[in-house]
C-alpha cells in the first residue's frame, strides 16, 4: 500500500482575493480544482491512501471529495490552529496505515510538476534513505528553500528563504515533494508548530540522518503567486505541463456552455469556464475566466484571472491583473499591470486609465 501526505492548510494569501473563499489547492485550474490534478497523479503512481492535511477553510476540502467515486482511500487531518508544515506533516502522520519502515509521500499542495513519482520512491527505497527531496533548480531561488548536495545526492544543508546575498550557495531549491521514512516522520513534535523547512530538514542533516536530494531537471512550477498561477494552468492547457485530468494539448479550454463571439480571440492555454460570455473582439490570452463571466466587446486581458460572475467592460485592458468574484471593470479601463481587485469591487467606465489621455471631464463646473 502506497500512501501519501497533502499539506493543504495554507492561506494561499499570496493569491487573495481568489483565496477569501477558496483554498488555493481547490482553485480552478485547466478546468479542475488542482488537488484534482495532484490526485490524479498519485493514483496514476499506485498511491492507495491520501491524508489531507487541511487547516484553512478546512471543510471545503470534504465538501469537494465528498463523492468522489474513485478507488483511492482520503483521510483529512484538521489542524485547528496551524501546526506549520512539519506538525501537520506529523498530524497527518496519525492517520497513515503503514509500518514504520514504510515510505510515504508528502506533497506541497501547489506545485505543479513532471516529477516521476515512481522515480522519486524507487530512489528512496533503493538508496535506503530516512528522507529524499526532490530537487530543482531555478533561476531565482530567494523565494524558496535552498538545498546543496554532494556528489553522491547527500544533502549537505537546508536554508529556507534566503535573506543576505551570502547565503544564495546555490540554485538548487526544495521542489515541495519529500519520501519520508514513516519513523521520521513520526519523530517531528505533533504538540506545537514545527516548520518542516526550519526546524526539521536542518536538524535531521545536522544528525547525520540519511537525507538525499533526488534531482530532476524537467517542468516544476510552484503556483503560490497570481502570475505563476494563470502561467501553470496555461501551461497544462497548451501541453507544457501534463495532467492525467487534461484532454489533447491546444491553445484553450472552453466550457462547452461557455459562449465566445467568432471575432473573439482566446488563446496561449486560457481557461473559460461554464455559462462565461466573450464578446466580438475581445482577446483573452493566458488568462483564466471563471464561471459566468462577461468579456465586453473588444476588451483584452493578458495573463490575468476574472473570478466567478464578474463583468469586465468593453475595450478594457487587464494585464496580469487578478479579478476577484461579482466585481464590475466598467468599460474603456486601462488598468495598471498587477491589480489585485476585490470581490464585489465597481470600477466605473473609464474610472482608470494609465496611457494616453484621460477622457473629457464630463461633471459641470
Ligand atoms: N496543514 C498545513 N498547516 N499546511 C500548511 C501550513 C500549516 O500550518 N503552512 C503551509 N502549509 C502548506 C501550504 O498549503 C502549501 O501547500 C505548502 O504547505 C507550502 O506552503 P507555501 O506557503 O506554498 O510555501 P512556499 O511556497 O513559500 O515554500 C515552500 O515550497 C517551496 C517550493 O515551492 C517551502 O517548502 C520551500 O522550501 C520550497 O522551496
Ligand atoms: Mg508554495
Amino acid at each position: 500500500m502506497q500512501e501519501a501526505i497533502i499539506l493543504v492548510g495554507g492561506k494561499g494569501t499570496r493569491l487573495r482575493p481568489l483565496t477569501n473563499h477558496t483554498p488555493k489547492p481547490l482553485l480552478g485550474v485547466a478546468g479542475t480544482s488542482f488537488i484534482r490534478h495532484q490526485i490524479a497523479k498519485l493514483m496514476d503512481a499506485g498511491v492507495t491512501h491520501v491524508v489531507f492535511a487541511t487547516s484553512y477553510l478546512a471543510s471545503l476540502f470534504e465538501e469537494e471529495f465528498k463523492d468522489f467515486g474513485e478507488s483511492l482511500d482520503i483521510s483529512y487531518a484538521v489542524e485547528e490552529v496551524p501546526l506549520g508544515t512539519g506538525g501537520a506533516i506529523r498530524n497527518a502522520g496519525r492517520l497513515l496505515r503503514g509500518g514504520p519502515d514504510d515510505a510515504v509521500l508528502v506533497l506541497n499542495g501547489d506545485i505543479l510538476s513532471g516529477l516521476d513519482l515512481r522515480a522519486i520512491l524507487g530512489e528512496h527505497r533503493r538508496r535506503a534513505a530516512d528522507v529524499t527531496l526532490h530537487l530543482t533548480r531555478v533561476p531565482d531561488p530567494r523565494a524558496f528553500g535552498l538545498v546543496p548536495t554532494a556528489e553522491d545526492g547527500r544533502v549537505l544543508s537546508f536554508l529556507e528563504k534566503p535573506r543576505t546575498a551570502e547565503e544564495i550557495v546555490t540554485d538548487q531549491i526544495n521542489a515541495g515533494c519529500y519520501v519520508f521514512r514513516r519513523a521520521v516522520l513520526d519523530a517531528i513534535p505533533g504538540d506545537r508548530e514545527v516548520s518542516v523547512e526550519q526546524e526539521t530538514f536542518p536538524g535531521l542533516v545536522a544528525t547525520g540522518h540519511r537525507v538525499l536530494g533526488h534531482i530532476t531537471r524537467g517542468y516544476w512550477r510552484d503556483l503560490g503567486t497570481p502570475l505563476a498561477f494563470v502561467h501553470g494552468s496555461a501551461d497544462l492547457v497548451t501541453g507544457a505541463a501534463t495532467s492525467p485530468l487534461v484532454g489533447p494539448a491546444g491553445d484553450a479550454l472552453i466550457h462547452p456552455t461557455a459562449v465566445i463571439d467568432p471575432g473573439a480571440l482566446v488563446t496561449g492555454g486560457s481557461t473559460i469556464g461554464p455559462g462565461a460570455v466573450i464578446g466580438p473582439g475581445a482577446v483573452v490570452d493566458r488568462s483564466i475566466i471563471g464561471a459566468g463571466v462577461t468579456v465586453g466587446a473588444g476588451a483584452r486581458l493578458h495573463d490575468s484571472v476574472v473570478d466567478h460572475d464578474s463583468t469586465i467592460g468593453g475595450d478594457s485592458l487587464l494585464r496580469e491583473t487578478v479579478v476577484g468574484c461579482h466585481a464590475h471593470i466598467g468599460a474603456d479601463n486601462e488598468l495598471p499591470a498587477q491589480l489585485r481587485l476585490s470581490c464585489g469591487i465597481r470600477i466605473p467606465a473609464q474610472g482608470v486609465r494609465v496611457s494616453g489621455t484621460a477622457t473629457a471631464c464630463s461633471t459641470v463646473h
